[in-house]
């Protein structure tokens, strides 16, 4: 049996705009995907992966019980969670060279499927790196990352950066800038996360950015606006100036919102952050639903996000500094 995990992220800048070569600055937080492989007797493969949606999600702050939106658990995203599981295995086992194989692969997450915190990412690294130790393979976060990249790749039909799998298997803040990634200097920032319970489909996401950025030129250059606002971000990032990084965070959010991929309950829960305080907020992740980012050093944003309808769950993200692992 082998045992492996890897981090989710979040976006401090830079999503969407990756896709096209412009840079972008994912950063890993401490909640994991775990992955568990046994290889087996016979040819074939089961995965158990349970309630992969919530699993393990847990509620550090919360309002009212009676104001909260029920969760329904979406088929077509446990659906999507499967693909990319099934990509991790056959990739695993065509590495080493045993296409034919029986495994026993459970997974469970710590992140909620779809909703920005590149758990599809957490659950192909550990995937990856799991089935691959159980037939005999031993790879380097590195190469993982680069495996990772091709499976999410091939699921989300040929629209994927190759930030959130970098991120996840090496993890730290990262740069990714077209086919260049690299681990960089970060301070742990005071990263806070608002939930809204739902979920964003990021390949359909990516597609309308692209439609968008096809027919507008305002679209193509608030793409190119993004990547000014990454690079500028990353001497904000070098010189440790928190109260910039709030406002190019605020700007980001403004720009994605602008490109479509924004949503009532991001939008509720980033002016419930800037409300309460927070140095800056954003969407992370492809959007739609799902995750908002803030940063603030007090408890005033996961209060207020914790009594704020639209929010589900509100909890800090710790950066997380080590990238898959292994757990056996
Ligand atoms: C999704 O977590 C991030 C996007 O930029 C897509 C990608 O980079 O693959 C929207």
């Amino acid at each position: 049996m082998a045992v492996s995990s890897a981090p989710g992220k979040v976006y401090l800048f830079g999503e969407h705009a990756v896709v096209y070569g412009e840079p972008a600055v994912p950063c890993a937080i401490e909640r994991r995907a775990r992955v568990e492989a046994t290889q087996r007797s016979d040819s074939r493969v089961r995965v158990h992966a349970q309630d992969l949606y919530l699993n393990g999600f847990s509620v550090e702050y919360a309002g009212p019980a009676d104001d909260r939106p029920t969760v329904a658990t979406d088929q077509s995203v446990l659906d999507l969670g499967m693909r990319y599981i099934d990509g991790a295995i056959d990739r695993a086992r065509d590495l080493a060279d045993q296409p034919e194989v029986g495994l026993d692969v459970t997974v469970e997450s710590d992140l909620p499927l779809g909703a920005g915190l590149g758990s599809s990412a957490a659950v192909v690294v550990a995937g990856i790196d799991a089935t691959a130790r159980e037939l005999g393979l031993e790879l380097d976060s590195e190469e993982v990352a680069n495996h990772a990249y091709k499976v999410e790749h091939e699921v989300q039909n040929g629209e994927a950066s190759r930030a959130d799998t970098f991120c996840s298997a090496t993890g730290g803040a990262a740069k990714v800038e077209g086919d260049s990634c690299e681990t960089i200097d970060a301070p742990n920032l005071p990263f806070v996360v608002g939930y809204d319970g739902g979920t964003g489909n990021t390949g359909e996401l990516v597609a309308g950015v692209r439609a968008l950025r096809e027919e507008y030129d305002f679209a193509a250059s608030t793409v190119e606006s993004i990547g000014d606002l990454v690079r500028r971000g990353e001497h904000a990032l070098d010189a440790g100036d928190v109260d910039e990084l709030g406002r190019l965070m605020d700007v980001n959010h403004g720009l994605l919102s602008a490109l479509g991929v924004s949503a009532r309950s991001l939008d509720a829960m980033v002016w419930a952050a800037r409300e309460a305080g927070a140095r800056g907020a954003k969407l992370t992740g492809s959007g739609g639903g799902g995750c908002i980012v803030a940063l603030d050093e007090t408890e005033d944003t996961p209060t207020a996000l914790g009594y704020t309808p639209e929010c589900e769950r509100a909890f800090r993200a710790e950066l997380d500094t080590e990238g898959v692992r292994r757990e056996d």
